[in-house]
């Protein structure tokens, strides 16, 4: 068994943000499914929001105006005492990782530069060119690195402990021996990410399962507002990769087949800039209705930027015009890019308070896995490295303070216990000839993407139900082809998809459950905003059947009256 102060599960912008706040202080451990430069925070583009007013266009803004943006686009679901907290900090933040030697975009003065986004009434979204998050990783791994975090990579957690409101620690299998360890610490962060992929569409790496959501729902977590999926309205067609929000910011153009600016029909003001959840449906719809492109890949829209010059796209968006270089042969200066809305990001996750922490003793999250909820319906673009971050500092600090009193190692008895479950699990997986693990996540990508999408109705989802009871059934027969522990992804996958099904399944509940339409969450039986009876969360738990049951939270209101959302 391994002992630490702390574990972080996570090795993303969140984990690292959280490890670097609190080693030296205390004895912390990183866990890591991947190295953690090769995380998913790595494939954010666009930018980090903080009202730096550098831009020109933005010498008025403010993180109140931060504030009322993100509580607007999360059509007044987010809490609104923790998205002050949030925009407070993002200038800090943004400061913070300049300072850390971050390679931000500059402005000709040399301040960091800054470009619009959708929802958002100032340019105050902070770059560096389109690979924002690559840099902002790179910096906070070197940063960790340098003080001395201790990081397990190529580890996979299992199962969460947690026994009579405490948790414990974790059950761990180091990938590249095949051994399980179990991980006991006085607090146990999760930073774990989204889990983009129960959905078969989606700009997420593969990586993101949303297992850590998974478990820490089954070892009894709370879940909050999960049928709050963000759709991305620009993802290359075929390949599910983010053409970044910046392509509009910068001034791209959205088109449908009959060469018409059709966002001038739907939000003639902020046009393609409108929030995400406005684009991904006005997108769907011309799509639904006829009016996009063929391709035997799919039906699409065109992403224009040849208007923005040759010098503009190169300079600001080269790994746009690579990434539609290499894999699909189009060059941007030259031709519009064949895009189509998928799963981006996940508003609903682990729910936690503006501290990070769960209602279990020990238990912390942020970034992606995590609810605070300081997204609520529909979250902005920029707002997601912003949240990593933001959440990963104030996480450590929420923990430092728990434990400054010193604290004691849980018992290790549970623990123990676990890893015996858990090694019962591998060998039950490992008896061969039984159901493979990526057929019936394939099935549940499928199910996912048609029936609980950009629109949703009651029959349908009631289907998607059914078909998710049907594939959990079929999950207790699963199996893998090779008996082997080490570097066995066949294997992980089997242990993720469990957690997959958990995951799609309170999706799917409160999707059903919530008869109105909020943000990403639109239901054509239900086409309106209903605040009289849904301004509110929902939290799933996992009841005594292994069904998820929802019970509601109430929405924190500071100083922002919910009002009709109009751009
Ligand atoms: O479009 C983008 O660059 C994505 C940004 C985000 O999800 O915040």
């Amino acid at each position: 068994m391994l002992d630490h102060d702390i574990l972080i599960v996570g090795g993303g912008l969140t984990g690292l943000r959280a490890a670097v706040g609190l080693c030296g202080r205390f004895n912390v451990g990183l866990i890591s499914k991947v190295y953690p430069v090769r995380s998913h925070s790595i494939a954010a583009q666009g930018g980090i929001n903080a009202a730096l007013t550098n831009n020109p266009d933005s010498r008025d803004d403010s993180w109140e105006k931060h504030t009322f943006d993100t509580i607007k686009g999360s059509d007044y679901l987010a809490d609104q005492d923790a998205v002050e907290i949030m925009c407070k900090e993002a200038i800090k933040i943004v400061y913070e990782m300049e300072h850390w030697g971050c390679p931000f975009s500059r402005f000709p003065d040399g301040t960091i530069a800054q470009r619009p986004f959708g929802g958002a009434g100032y340019p105050r979204t902070c770059y560096s060119s389109d690979i924002t998050g690559h840099v902002l990783l790179n910096t906070l791994y070197e940063r960790a690195v340098a003080k001395g975090v201790k990081i397990y990579p190529e580890w996979f957690v299992t199962a969460l402990c947690i026994e009579e409101g405490r948790c414990h620690g974790v059950v761990a299998l180091d990938i590249r021996t095949g051994e399980l360890i179990p991980v006991r610490a006085k607090a146990t962060f999760f930073g774990t990410g989204g889990y983009g992929r129960v959905y078969q569409h989606s700009t997420n790496a593969l990586i993101n399962t949303g297992s850590g959501i998974g478990m820490a729902y089954k070892a009894g977590a709370p879940l909050k507002d999960m049928e709050f999926v963000q759709f991305h309205p620009t993802c290359l067609i075929g390949t599910n990769i983010l053409m970044t929000e910046a392509c509009r910011g910068e001034g791209g153009y959205l088109f449908n087949n009959q060469g018409e600016r059709f966002m001038q029909r739907y939000v003639p003001t902020a046009m393609e800039l409108a929030p995400r959840d406005i684009v991904s449906r006005c997108i769907q719809t011309e799509i639904n209705e006829g009016r996009g492109f063929e391709h035997p890949l799919g039906k699409y829209i065109q992403l224009d930027l040849r208007h923005l010059g040759s010098e503009k796209i190169i300079e600001r968006l080269p790994g746009i015009r690579n990434i539609c270089i290499d894999f699909i042969g189009i060059d941007p200066i030259i031709e519009p890019i064949p895009i189509m809305p998928c799963q981006h990001y996940s508003m609903g996750g682990i729910d936690v308070n503006e501290r990070c922490a769960s209602d279990i003793r020990g238990f912390y999250a942020g970034g992606e896995c995590s609810c605070v909820s300081v997204h609520g319906g529909n979250r902005l673009g920029g707002n997601s490295l912003l949240e990593t971050i933001v959440f990963g500092k104030l996480a450590a600090q929420a923990i430092a303070e728990d434990l400054a009193g010193g604290g004691a190692l849980p018992d290790e008895k549970p623990l123990l216990n676990l890893k015996d479950e858990v090694e019962q699990k591998l060998r039950r997986l490992a008896i061969p000839g039984r159901g493979k693990p990526y057929r019936i996540q394939a099935e549940l990508g499928a199910v996912l993407d048609e029936k609980v999408g950009i629109f949703r109705i009651r029959g349908e989802m009631e289907q998607a139900l059914q078909k998710i009871a049907e594939l959990k059934e079929e999950y207790r027969n699963v199996g893998v082809s090779s008996t082997a522990r080490y570097m066995n992804f066949e294997l992980i996958n089997a242990l993720e998809l469990e957690y997959m099904l958990e995951v799609a399944h309170t999706i799917t509940l409160g999707a059903l459950l919530r008869e109105e339409s909020r943000g990403a969450h639109f239901r054509t039986d239900f086409k309106t905003r209903n605040d009289g009876d849904w301004l509110k969360h929902t939290i799933a738990r996992m009841g005594s059947d292994g069904g998820p049951v929802i019970s509601f939270k109430k929405v924190v209101i500071t100083r922002y009256q919910p009002m009709e959302r109009k751009y």
